[in-house]
């Protein structure tokens, strides 16, 4: 079948007769200016105020705007998915009703699909993304709560973000269990994509009616979360499961390290009969070289990109990066012991957990990257 749109906008609406409207010819006007052929897409949880026979009207007068109204299983990303199944163009894009998200941008996450990613995600915590007038409440919330989405997807600098466009692919047929308000956390969690950008955007407080967030809603977020990371950890598949395998990975091979560290102090002081600080320097270094090895070749081998002729410049940057390490690890374990009083061994547990974090997401972010 030929596809009679390229772009669906999926409008979820609940009482938004202040706002429908203008957004309704906001993106009408940006298909315009843009040569778009365009659908609009407005699903609605029979809503109480005027926004139904709006809609209704608009629909009746122009060809590409359409209204589904749900009346049970009422919820946004629900309605999101219903929008996904019913929209008749393969670039899926969704917009809040209330112009928090600029219509403007549409063109952008278009072009981005367009061009090959598959999902383009609207940020408002990357460099030129930001948020208008919340109330530090409201800021703290949103970011926890994008802090724990993160543990998730490290790559995605705002995985709860509301204003997204997909390509059916990721979607269609794909496993979504949509509850609560972060659809695009269940998209990124069970569809099936490889690819995406970020565009960054400013958030824009309502101005007319009010937010929808609800005490409920947080309690939905942290199951939603938990659903994903169970997905990952049954279907061994996917992005977080790609992640997490990196993780897990990256802590084993540390532990291979301990062991050489061990083993070579004591063979180079019992056996070779070195000074033992001499032969812990030399044991350190080679417990560094181990786990670059290791990592290189198993932890982030997945990592295709990586030239096997950058490999001692690798080597340079995990080496710096476990100088990091070992310094933070120390402090860690010298303020603990010294200032807190905390028992030295503890002390050094806790040291050796920063180093570790400090070590995997640098290395994660720096050492195996494009750069080498
Ligand atoms: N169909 C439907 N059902 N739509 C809903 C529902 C619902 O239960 N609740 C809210 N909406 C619609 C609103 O009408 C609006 O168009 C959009 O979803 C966002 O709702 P708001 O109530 O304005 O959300 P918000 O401003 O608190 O939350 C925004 O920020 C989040 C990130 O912090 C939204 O953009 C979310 O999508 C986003 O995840
Ligand atoms: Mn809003």
């Amino acid at each position: 079948m030929a596809e009679p749109y390229d772009l669906s906008v999926i409008i979820p609406t609940f009482n938004e007769e202040k706002n429908i409207a203008a957004i309704i010819d906001a993106v009408n006007d940006i298909f315009r200016e843009n040569s778009i052929r365009g659908e609009v897409l407005v699903v609605d949880d029979d809503s109480k105020d005027q926004t139904i026979p709006i809609v209704r009207e608009i629909a009746g007068r122009q060809e590409n705007v359409r209204l589904i109204v749900r009346r049970d299983d009422h919820g946004l990303s629900q309605s999101v998915v219903e929008g996904f199944r019913s929209a008749c163009s393969d670039i899926l894009q969704v917009i809040d009703a209330d112009f928090s998200h600029p219509p403007e941008l549409i063109p952008r996450f278009y072009e981005a699909i367009r061009g090959g990613a598959d999902i383009a995600i609207g940020s408002r915590y990357m460099k030129g993304g930001d948020i208008e007038a919340w109330p530090l409440a409201r800021r703290v919330i949103s970011l926890s709560a994008t802090a724990f989405g993160r543990v998730l997807f490290p790559e995605v600098t705002d995985p709860v973000s509301g204003f997204f466009a997909v390509r059916r692919d990721v979607v269609d047929g794909a496993p979504l269990a949509p509850r609560g308000y972060k659809i695009l956390m269940e998209v990124l969690g069970r569809g099936r994509w490889e690819s995406f950008v970020e565009i960054p955007f400013v958030f824009k407080n309502r101005e007319e009616g009010k937010s929808k967030l609800r005490a409920g809603t947080v309690i939905d977020y942290l199951r939603q979360c938990g659903g994903i990371a169970w997905f990952a950890v049954a279907h061994r598949t996917g992005p977080v499961w790609a992640e997490w395998t990196k993780v897990i990975r990256f802590g084993l091979v540390g532990i291979s390290g301990i062991l050489v560290n061990m083993g070579l102090l004591y063979a180079l002081t019992e056996v070779a009969g070195l000074y033992y600080l001499v032969s812990a320097a030399i044991a350190i270094e080679l417990s560094i070289v181990n786990n670059f090895a290791l990592n290189d070749v198993w932890t982030f081998r997945s990592i295709e990109f990586l030239k096997f002729g950058r490999r001692f410049s690798r080597f340079g940057s995990f080496q710096a990066v476990s100088m990091g390490g070992l310094a933070l690890n120390m402090a860690v374990l010298y303020l603990l012991a010294e200032v807190a009083g905390v028992y030295y061994l503890l002390a050094n547990l806790a040291g050796i957990s920063v180093a570790f974090a400090w070590n995997y997401m640098v290395n994660r972010h720096y050492t195996w990257t494009k750069a080498y």
